[in-house]
């Protein structure tokens, strides 16, 4: 195949976006939906100084490594993910401790791990606690 038709049939395999389209448009459901509820509702115990349950919300690779219940996150599968079972409060873990979240939270947070856990740009997500606080 010339260098034309191979890049027709790219093309013609994944549609009228690119490939680079993709991991930009997760990056920023991240950045402006999930982002923001991991930091109000999860990171404040859950950061590299306060590690509960001995993970980082600060870290995508934390997540996937777990704790002693194994990965808190498993990309494309939310019904392996220890994270998502314990939102559903029904199990022995409950997270966030006290209420559940509201069902829309947990619909964005299940859906970022079904499209594969894409971590965004937020810095002010990925650096310290001292500038943990997102626009909400
Ligand atoms: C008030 C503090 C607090 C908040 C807020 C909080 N957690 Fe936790 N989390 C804990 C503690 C304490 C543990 C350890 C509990 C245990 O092992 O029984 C834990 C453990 C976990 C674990 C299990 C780790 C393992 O493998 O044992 C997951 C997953 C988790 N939290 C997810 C979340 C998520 C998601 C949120 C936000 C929606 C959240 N947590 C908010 C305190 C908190």
């Amino acid at each position: 195949m010339n260098r034309a038709g191979f890049l027709f049939f790219v093309f013609a395999i994944t549609g009228p976006t690119f490939p680079a389209d993709r991991p930009d448009r997760d990056q920023r459901f991240f950045d402006t939906r999930v982002a923001p509820i991991l930091t109000r509702r999860c990171l404040g115990c859950h950061n590299q100084q306060l590690n509960n349950g001995n993970i980082s919300f600060q870290d995508r690779d934390s997540l996937l490594k777990g704790g002693r219940r194994g990965p808190a996150i498993v990309p494309g599968k939310p019904e392996k993910s220890v994270l998502v079972d314990s939102l559903r409060h029904d199990g022995e873990l409950q997270m966030p401790p006290g209420p559940k979240l509201p069902r829309k939270e947990i619909l964005i947070l299940t859906d970022w791990i079904r499209r594969g856990a894409v971590w965004g740009t937020t810095r002010a997500f990925l650096h310290g606690p001292e500038i943990i606080r997102l626009p909400q």
